[in-house]
């Protein structure tokens, strides 16, 4: 059994250079967990969930407590896997860390979920540059309780095997998707913005920041306008996406992307801060504070 996580090489990515992992699936060590380990979920999930109430959407939070997470310790994938299974027939896979972009499509497109089984150390616990566990864990099994999520997830890892044949332009097109959505995505509710982005509600700094910055732009979800828009991975996003509901994601997504992809690659990439005419402008960001290069 690991009790550190095994790398295998650093790979230079559109998110820079990362450590990838060894690819296997991996049992959960969960009696290796430290008192401190423990420590560091509990602290994070009281921190995050403090704030989180009138800012997440409520699907995540109602999801997060019908699957039994609690801050009292890490919690076991085998019992998760029991409420996620029942509800939407996912489950999670153990991993060493950041997969192989088709290893990790192939898992989504048969309803599995990695989870980095590794947690942050206590020094580290505004940011990291990789997932771990809490981000995983915390950030995106949640919403795979909900059944039109849950959908959307392993469509996207269907698209992601068919984007991987096609070639680098339509990959990156995907993973400006992915991004714009299931890492950084808002959406409405009650008359207002929530977050529903894993890589935002993980983030106690970033929870608040899309939301009440007036830095940042907040632009209705239009897929090829996602498609099209670089992103940031050193600091907040410039521009959030917003959409109305996940049946519209999952209805937008729906069309073969294969000539979608064709057609982007004749267009030029979209800053990340930049607001176009016929955007739908929740927000037109002040752009305070806002890095001038370092666009991905
Ligand atoms: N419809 C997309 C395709 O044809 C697949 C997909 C669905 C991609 C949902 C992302 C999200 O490639
Ligand atoms: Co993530």
């Amino acid at each position: 059994m690991a009790a550190t996580p095994q790398r295998v090489e650093p790979a230079l990515t559109d998110k820079g250079y990362v450590p990838v992992y060894a690819t296997g699936v991996i049992e959960q060590p969960w009696s290796s967990y430290s008192a401190n380990d423990h420590e560091v979920w509990a602290t994070l999930f009281a921190r995050q969930r403090q704030i989180l109430p009138g800012r997440a959407c409520q699907a995540f939070l109602t999801a997060q407590d019908a699957m039994g997470m609690t801050p009292g310790a890490i919690p076991k994938f085998d019992e998760l896997n029991r409420a996620l299974r029942a509800a939407t027939g996912w489950e999670l896979v153990g991993v060493e860390g950041l997969l192989p972009e088709l290893t990790f499509f192939e898992h989504l497109a048969a309803r599995r979920f990695p989870v980095t089984w590794w947690i942050r150390r206590p020094e580290q616990l505004d940011y990291l540059a990789e997932p771990d566990l809490f981000h995983d864990l915390f950030g995106h099994v949640p919403l795979l309780m909900n059944p039109v999520f849950a959908d959307y997830m392993q469509a996207y890892g269907q698209g992601g095997v068919k984007a991987h044949a096609i070639g680098a332009d339509a990959l990156q097109c995907l993973t400006r998707l992915y991004w714009y959505t299931v890492e950084f995505g808002l959406i409405r509710e009650a008359g207002a913005l929530r977050i529903y982005g894993s890589g935002i509600v993980s983030s106690k700094g970033e929870s608040i920041h899309c939301l009440e910055s007036a830095a940042p732009n907040r632009i209705g979800f239009e897929l090829e306008r996602v498609m099209r828009t670089r992103y940031r991975i050193d600091t907040y996003q410039k521009t959030y996406f917003v959409i109305d509901d996940f049946a519209q994601l999952f209805e937008a997504t729906r069309p073969d992307f294969t000539p979608i992809y064709a057609a982007l690659a004749q267009q030029s990439s979209i800053p990340a801060g930049d607001v176009l005419e016929g955007d739908r402008v929740y927000q037109r960001g002040s752009g305070e504070g806002w890095a001038g290069d370092g666009d991905v």
